[in-house]
């Protein structure tokens, strides 16, 4: 049996200010929307921000539910809003950022397996790689695309396409 092994690229900043302009400015709106989470749960705020390529932001925050299952992520929040506003554009990044009690969070907050599934599906609709910027205060990761945080990925509409 053959090995095959798969490689994801990560880049990692230690600050905003090595981000390009587009980059820092999105993860700012991120950071911003992490005061509209309602998480009186978890107490874990998150928010997100998509960038589409007619120039729009969307932005999103988790909303959780005494029901908890009901609760949903940022990510999702976000994605959905952007692709039932905008149904033909396509998502050219996502940021996403969180606060534990008023607090940055130390380190950077990856997507769930959910969002990165639901982030995939919008890669796959619109055939253009989606940047992920997963921040915290002190570090900033980037990926190219959601394929690198989700390799292998379900894709149903694969064999259809070439
Ligand atoms: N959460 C997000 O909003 N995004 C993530 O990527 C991970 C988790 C939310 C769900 C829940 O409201 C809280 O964070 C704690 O898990």
């Amino acid at each position: 049996m053959d090995e095959k092994k798969i490689e994801i690229t990560v880049y990692e900043a230690s600050g905003i200010n090595e981000l390009t302009g587009e980059e820092a400015a999105l993860f700012e709106k991120a950071a911003d929307a992490t005061c509209r989470s309602y998480a009186p749960y978890s107490q874990f705020h998150v928010g997100a921000a998509v960038l589409l390529d007619n120039g729009e932001i969307i932005c999103g925050s988790n909303q959780e539910n005494a029901a908890y299952p009901s609760g949903l992520c940022a990510e999702r929040v976000a994605l959905f809003y952007a692709m039932s506003k905008f149904p033909h554009a396509a998502v050219c990044a996502i940021a996403i950022h969180a606060t534990v009690n008023g607090k940055p969070h130390p380190d950077p907050v990856y997507p769930c397996g959910a969002c990165r599934q639901v982030l995939l599906e919008c890669e796959n609709r619109s055939r253009q790689p989606i940047k992920v910027i997963m921040g915290s205060a002190q570090k900033i990761q980037i990926v190219h695309s959601v394929s690198d945080l989700l390799p292998l990925g379900f894709d149903k509409f694969k064999d259809l396409k070439n």
